[in-house]
């Protein structure tokens, strides 16, 4: 009688999880009608963020700050000569070096190193970033090797990826809008970034200057046309999340400068701060969003990109553990840190391949302590795992679809132009269901025909490469050897 009394706790148990599970997985669910209305939305708003001129949205109405990037040519191929880039927009920055041979050479030598950012200079002063990072590019600059050339009397030139809304004022200077993905360094809102890390430069003694300043979007679409002239928009799925594309400069209500010869101006969209009722929000997302660093913020960006998915599928393990009871040693205390799992956990929870779970019971005990896990439970968090994936990928899918409709390339064009978009950042890039399953929806939303012109390539850090690539288009003398 106890055993028959244990089995029937235990069928309800699994009932109770079974029905949570369901009642997520609708609540997040993205069908085709609704990824069409996000779409909508997100052209919509890329309209109206070229028209309005307060890109910084005091009264916060401007939800895509569709920034001019002052990048109105990408490189040709002709660039020639030594250019140095460094990358910061994340946990990490990466300091670049890149030789370039011309239209018959290209990229001759390039070497790149990365340096993680301790967490307390994310939150500290503008100066402690700065000399960190200059001092981190100074010793990189000592290790240049006899294969670079710079010619006699010449300063080298750097081009500066810095991911974050910036309101530019040339391609070499910008001031910082906003923080996002964890950065709070309050003093340095509205200073000039490249003015700061020149000086920053200065101080180290190094003979340097920054000649071009990139979002990463902007850098990897750089890159990807440097590689395929049919690039026409760069995404990026990592810690954040964005896009930047080229569009007509003559259609950019808000562009009051000379049109440029190129006719063309690339725009940053900042589509992580995208945000519509047609989103399928729930109630952890409103949470998360309240607890964090900006809340009413990148409401796209949360529910897509590296920073915020494995903090979302904590929470709804939260929920799991105490409303069905999923762990059978009940809410483990460590489930109850914020960010305590993070999206790479979650993929390798999600890809794992082993018959019955194994890496993701070996996860689930050393990041949250749950020991002796049943397949049954790690089933059940692999399959949570696989819905928050599944929502971000698909709405990642309705932003380029968006995109597209915008430029008109939605359509089967009746000169089979081909429509290249780079995609790059941790997520797309390591995570295989994410990356899988928003190709195959994009595929779904366009319809074959149209989709068989539209390739989504991955970019080999693109936004690196791409900032040296645009340093050297935009530095002034171009460097003979
Ligand atoms: C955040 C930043 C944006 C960047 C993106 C990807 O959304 O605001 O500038 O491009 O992350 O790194």
């Amino acid at each position: 009688a106890v055993l028959a009394r244990q089995r029937l706790r235990e069928a309800k148990r699994w009932a109770r999880a079974g029905a949570v599970l369901r009642d997520l997985e609708a609540r997040c669910a993205a069908p085709a009608e609704r990824l069409r209305q996000v779409a909508d939305a997100m052209a919509a708003e890329m309209r109206s963020g070229l028209a309005s001129d307060d890109p910084e949205g005091g009264d916060g109405s401007v939800v895509l700050k569709m920034l001019v990037t002052y990048v109105d040519s990408l490189p040709s191929g002709d660039e020639k000569g030594l250019f140095y880039a460094l990358d910061l927009g994340g946990t990490n920055f990466r300091v670049l070096r890149v030789q370039l041979g011309g239209k018959e050479q290209r990229i001759i030598k390039q070497e790149s190193k990365g340096v993680s950012i301790p967490r307390h200079l994310m939150s500290g002063g503008a100066n402690e970033l700065f000399d960190f990072i200059a001092a981190a590019l100074a010793k990189f600059v000592a290790s240049e090797g006899e294969d670079y050339h710079l010619p006699e009397g010449v300063q080298r030139q750097l081009g500066f990826t810095f991911s974050f809304p910036v309101k530019q004022t040339s391609i070499a200077s910008g001031t910082l809008i906003k923080w996002t993905k964890g950065f709070t360094i309050d003093e340095m809102v509205g200073m000039d970034v490249v003015a700061e890390l020149n000086k920053a430069i200065k101080r180290q003694g190094l003979d340097m200057k920054v000649t071009a300043l990139v979002n990463d979007t902007v850098g990897t679409l750089a890159a990807a046309k440097y590689a395929d002239n049919d690039a026409i928009a760069a995404v990026i799925l990592g810690t954040g999340t964005n896009a930047a594309y080229i569009d007509h400069a003559h259609t950019i209500p808000k562009w009051h400068g000379p049109l440029p010869k190129s006719g063309d101006m690339v725009i940053n969209m900042e589509w992580g701060n995208f945000r519509s009722s047609h989103l399928p929000l729930t109630e952890f997302d409103h949470a998360l969003d309240a607890e964090s660093l900006n809340p009413g913020e990148q409401i796209y960006e949360k529910l897509i990109s590296g920073m915020y998915m494995g903090e979302i599928v904590r929470r709804f393990l939260l929920k799991m553990a105490q409303e069905a009871s999923l762990f059978a040693d009940g809410v483990p205390e460590k489930l109850e840190i914020p960010y305590i799992l993070s999206t790479l956990h979650m993929l390798m929870m999600h890809q794992d391949t082993t018959p019955d779970l194994q890496t993701a019971g070996i996860k689930l005990k050393e990041v949250l302590g749950i020991q002796n896990t049943c397949y049954k439970t790690r089933k059940v968090v692999v399959d949570l795992c696989e819905v928050v994936a599944r929502r971000g990928a698909r709405l990642a899918a309705a932003g380029v679809y968006g995109i597209l409709k915008k430029l008109g390339r939605d359509t089967v064009s009746p000169d089979e132009q081909r429509t290249v978009i780079a995609v790059d950042g941790g997520v797309y890039k390591y995570y295989t269901f994410f990356a899988q399953c928003m190709e195959s929806t994009l595929r779904d939303l366009l319809g074959e025909e149209v989709a068989s012109s539209v390739v989504i390539k991955q970019a080999e850090d693109g936004s690196g490469t791409g900032a040296a690539l645009l340093a050297a288009s935009y530095s002034q003398c171009l460097q003979d050897d």
